[in-house]
């Protein structure tokens, strides 16, 4: 069988690694994958958001299953498209889409169907959006409503914060059309976790359980990144909370959308607020995380080729996903300047010395190779996964590969993993 993985980071990376180690998949094509992905499978060189030529090479290389890393092509119909043409593909529609790609539409329907998320308002008018801002206290979030690379949300301390940030997205448009429309919403006080399942229709099978580490700087301060690093599973869900957030959140959304004329497919991903009065919704998206998908595939045991094609050929039923019992722990590593402006081009050294310890993967994002050498070409590059009996081990194994490798410029944080040790005994 032949797979496309779309995409070019680490989560695509991840997927395209184990996806190869299925004794049924004979190729993976990523698309246009990086430096990391060429050594599991073939790189072609199709932006992921470049729909026409990747159905037209999916059909020419006949292609198997394709499944969609990021958000863009989702959003822009390439489920839609690959169906037209008969093509098997992995993820939602582009009107299911909408559940990650539009805040407005993301939260009134969980106003229609009762999801538990922050009290919120949504404007056109920012004479609305300040005097609701004002309204809600001292603390606000302000999120923009169309996709913004995870730069859409702000989190304002002060009403001065976010009259200011609303006159930034309404007014000065500074992340253009995305924020035009806004979401005013409730500051919500908590642990972050990340839930992602895999699904067709209503029917569901969850993946384990992460967190991430989205704060730029240790001790999460500094601005929201796409994520830092993440480790699985993670203490701050206990069975309760799984039970709650399957039964308040995943299985209510799922049964919304199918009454909506949304069916949703493919991975949805649920950023949850652990309040006191339970879980709530931060965002939905409709994609693996990045980099949570780093450590949750590496401890997946079973076949996950199988299960994908078992979820589209309407046989979800059968999956029986097989987890590791070990920990796994990823972090980040990234360039000088990210996320606001990443250098690139700087020669990486020690990635072999750091892919030959023992329980140690590394997956690749912001690379390419250049002769025999491999550069940096974005602001998250690698990131390194360790495994371990306990999550303490994890995290020995995952910094150990950290420290084999170097480039100039490079950052990562030395926390990931320090909140959950409060959790565990
Ligand atoms: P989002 O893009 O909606 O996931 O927001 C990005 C980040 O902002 C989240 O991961 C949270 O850390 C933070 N955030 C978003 N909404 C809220 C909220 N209502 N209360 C507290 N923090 C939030
Ligand atoms: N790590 C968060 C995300 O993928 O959106």
């Amino acid at each position: 069988m032949k797979v496309l993985v779309v995409g070019k980071g680490g989560r695509e990376h991840a997927l395209a690694w184990k996806l190869a180690q299925s004794p049924l998949v004979k190729q993976v094509f990523v698309a246009p994958g990086n430096a990391g992905t060429e050594k599991v499978g073939k790189n072609v060189p199709i932006s992921p958001t470049d729909v026409e030529n990747l159905v037209r090479f999916a059909e020419e290389e006949k292609v198997d299953l394709t499944v969609v890393g990021p958000e863009d092509p989702l959003a822009r119909g390439i489920v839609d498209a690959f169906r037209k043409r008969g093509l098997r593909i992995f993820g939602p529609t582009k009107r299911a889409a909408m559940l990650e790609a539009s805040k407005v539409f993301a939260k009134n329907f969980m106003a229609k169907y009762g999801i538990p998320t922050a009290r919120y308002g949504t404007f056109e008018d920012p004479e609305e959006a300040k005097a609701f801002a004002k309204s809600l206290g001292p603390k606000v979030v302000v999120k923009a409503d169309g996709l913004a690379a995870g730069k859409g949300a702000f989190v304002c301390q002060s009403p001065e914060e976010a009259l200011r940030v609303i006159d930034d997205l309404m007014v000065k448009g500074v992340l253009g059309e995305a924020g035009r429309r806004v979401v005013v919403e409730e500051y919500l006080e908590g642990e972050e976790a990340s839930y992602m399942v895999m699904v067709d229709g209503t029917k569901f099978v969850p993946l384990p359980t992460s967190q991430d580490h989205k704060r730029l700087l240790e001790g999460d301060r500094g601005p929201n990144t796409g994520g830092m690093g993440a480790y699985s599973p993670t203490p701050v869900i206990d069975e309760e909370t799984e039970r709650r957030i399957k039964e308040e959140i995943i299985e209510p959304t799922l049964r919304g959308l199918a009454e909506e004329g949304i069916p949703y497919s493919g991975f949805l991903y649920a950023g949850l607020m652990l309040t006191k009065e339970g879980p709530k919704v931060l965002e939905f998206n409709v994609r693996l995380g990045d980099p949570e998908a780093q450590p949750i595939l590496t401890r997946v045991e079973s076949d996950l080729f199988e299960h994908l094609m078992d979820v589209l050929e309407g046989g979800i039923d059968r999956v029986r996903l097989k987890v590791s019992p070990r920990w796994a722990l990823g972090v980040v590593i990234a360039s000088k300047g990210y996320p606001h402006k990443p250098e690139t081009g700087k020669v990486i050294e020690g990635l072999e010395e750091a892919e030959r310890l023992p329980d140690v993967v590394v997956f690749h994002a912001g690379t390419k190779r250049e002769g025999d050498k491999v550069v940096t070409a974005g602001g998250r590059v690698l990131t390194v996964v360790g495994l371990g009996d306990t999550l303490r081990e994890a995290k020995e194994r995952a910094y150990e590969g950290v420290s084999k490798i170097r480039f100039e410029g490079m950052y990562y944080r030395r926390d990931i993993g320090d909140k959950a040790f409060k959790y565990l005994k």
